[in-house]
């Protein structure tokens, strides 16, 4: 089912409360260290204020539990929305307040207030109605644009929607047509490279994608238990002992010809970037050694299995890229990626991270905000922030 945008709207004079995902990193001075999810955002502030509107920003930042923790005040978020706008944006301590909802009651058009972090309230991971609602006063219309929030049931993603008319946001739009793209309507040939550390995360989406991919490309960590269930001894690697029989499953089953498994691997004496490296087939992983990256004999057989695609979904890195030597595996497929003459899209979380973090992003065609929701996302789940929006009726 479509859901109505913030375009469908008409916004001139309206007091807009709308759910961002601003869980962005921080160090320890409370300087805020990745930007991406702020800067994805500014489009669907800007249009909105361009409207005529004014802005009530909620957002959470990490996991305080309901408390109110000072390091995880949101407080540094407002400092760099005023960067992008040429206002002063106000912030709001306490969204329940009477004087915030005078506060936001008596916006001018292209004003915006910015709420403190909603999790210091035990009723927003909660659900809690009342909380809901007292949200809900402070706008007259709600745009859900927390992609990266929507797998969870909270009262900022369902709740408030209960109270006012809820529409999604640009991002948010952006986020559903690429991922809906990939899984109902892709180029072919697809292909989806699939990696990270544990077999146990990715089980549904396997599931999901082995019926509908053309090839998938199994690497990082979770490649290990596979290549165990093929016989082959892991030596010391991550390998999840319960998960060989859905592995070897896979491997038997009626799709086992779309299968790419490393043929080499970087396997280390260690679990540091200061160990000893040996780079050897699968088959002859050293004593007591374990596998980090995939080898470069694998970056060459995957690159084969790209080198035709017209769609490529990524997730998950191909080894442990956060230490230097055993990012190779993950940089080169990403520049295999990014260099495709495919739409390419990659589910956030560590994949969008090591993308980033290696300055590889140019040239992929989608990178998704959101780790945990586009896992479920691409296992086929519809996310409760998503299904809670107003639907388009009649039209398309
Ligand atoms: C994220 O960073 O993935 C989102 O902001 C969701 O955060 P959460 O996992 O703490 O709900």
């Amino acid at each position: 089912m479509k859901k109505l945008s913030v375009r469908d709207c008409d916004l001139k004079g309206k007091r807009v409360l709308l759910r961002a995902d601003y869980n962005v990193p921080m160090d320890e001075h409370g300087n805020i260290t990745a930007f991406m999810r702020i800067e994805e955002s500014i489009p669907t502030l800007k249009y909105i204020l361009d409207q005529g509107a004014s802005l009530v920003i909620l957002t959470h930042l990490g996991r305080p539990q309901g408390q109110r923790v000072s390091a995880m005040s949101v407080k540094p978020v407002a400092q760099v929305l005023e960067r992008y706008f040429d206002i002063k944006v106000k912030f709001a301590e306490d969204p329940l307040a009477e004087e915030t909802l005078a506060l936001c009651q008596g916006l001018q058009p292209g004003e915006i207030v910015l709420c403190e972090n909603l999790r210091f309230y035990p009723g927003e991971e909660a659900n809690d109605d009342d909380f809901a609602r007292k949200l809900a006063r402070l706008g007259e219309l709600y745009v859900n644009e927390c992609f990266s929030v929507d797998h969870r049931s909270h009262a900022s993603t369902v709740g408030i929607a209960k109270y006012l008319p809820t529409y999604i946001g640009l991002l948010l739009e952006k986020e559903i047509n690429a991922l809906t793209k990939v899984l109902e309507n892709p180029d072919r040939p697809l292909v989806a490279i699939i990696g990270g550390a544990k077999v146990s995360d990715k089980i549904k989406i396997l599931a999901k994608l082995l019926p509908i991919v053309d090839k998938l490309i199994i690497g990082g960590g979770m490649a290990n238990t596979f290549l165990a269930a093929k016989g082959y001894n892991m030596q010391k690697s991550l390998v999840e002992e319960a998960k060989i029989g859905f592995a070897k499953e896979i491997l038997d089953g009626a799709y086992a010809d779309k299968i790419y498994l490393p043929v080499d691997v970087r396997a280390a004496s260690d679990f540091s970037n200061d160990a000893v490296i040996k780079v050897v087939p699968v088959d002859a992983v050293p004593l007591n050694y374990q596998c980090l990256d995939i080898g470069e004999k694998t970056v060459a057989v995957f690159a084969t299995a790209l080198a035709d695609a017209k769609t490529i979904l990524w997730n998950g890195p191909m080894g442990v890229f956060e230490m230097s030597h055993f990012a190779a595996g993950t940089k080169d497929i990403a520049k295999i990626v990014g260099d495709a003459d495919a739409y390419s899209v990659i589910g956030g979380g560590d994949s969008a991270a090591a993308v980033r973090s290696i300055g590889m992003e140019k040239g992929i065609s989608h990178i998704s905000t959101g780790g945990g929701a586009s896992l479920k996302f691409l296992e086929g789940k519809e996310l409760p922030g998503i299904a809670a929006c107003l639907d388009k009726v009649g039209k398309d």
